[in-house]
């Protein structure tokens, strides 16, 4: 359960390490009437993330973190989240593994976005891996976040086929774009229920 804060939508907080294309969509979303949620913070273990480049466009406050030493790191994060009042953490390509004290902390409030129908291919080089077992099917999944990877509660999945002709790449492709609708579509459910 989130609580809100009092303005007339719930404040999140997108973390990348990478490209951030899913970042941008759900900035897009956040600025439609429908939205639930605004993004009030942007965070980054990778000072040269891509995607740190949306903090700039659209004048969202951005914290770029040194994870070297992952406890002070976080420590610093939920300072920020608190200061910030946060009420929800979306990530989104953040390619830390966040510690279980850092989960108990923002319990039942952070979400992540993987490139596979969880429970099947968590982890890493999902996309070879779904090829090699000449699966006919993907997809991507939003779940909650617990401290077993990949392994929390499912809010919503989307199916995508696999061709023949498919490689990693392509197949990585395809998913993602079906990313960028379901991000959205998933907090729109959390939050209406
Ligand atoms: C996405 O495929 C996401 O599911 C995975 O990392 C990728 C991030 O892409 N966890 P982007 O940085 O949002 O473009």
């Amino acid at each position: 359960m989130v609580v809100s804060t009092g303005s007339n939508k719930f404040k999140a907080a997108v973390f990348i390490s990478g490209t951030g294309s899913n970042l941008k969509y759900l900035i897009k979303f956040s600025k439609t009437k429908k939205s639930p949620i605004s993004i009030s913070l942007i965070v980054t273990n990778n000072s040269k993330a891509k995607g740190l480049k949306f903090a700039n466009i659209y004048k969202i406050k951005k914290k770029i973190l040194n994870f070297r030493d992952k406890k002070l790191a976080e420590k610093k994060i939920l300072l920020e989240l608190k200061k910030n009042k946060i009420d929800i953490v979306c990530l989104a390509g953040f390619m830390k593994i966040l510690s279980k004290s850092f989960i108990k902390n923002f319990k039942g409030k952070i979400l992540n976005i993987h490139p596979s129908l969880l429970p099947k291919y968590k982890g890493l080089n999902t996309h070879q891996r779904v090829l090699d077992k000449k699966e006919k099917y993907s997809g991507c999944t939003v779940h909650y976040v617990t401290s077993k990877l990949d392994s929390g509660k499912i809010i919503i999945q989307t199916q995508v086929k696999i061709n023949k002709k498919d490689n990693a790449k392509t197949l990585a492709k395809k998913i993602l774009k079906q990313e960028h609708k379901l991000y959205p579509k998933a907090l729109l459910k959390i939050f209406s229920l």
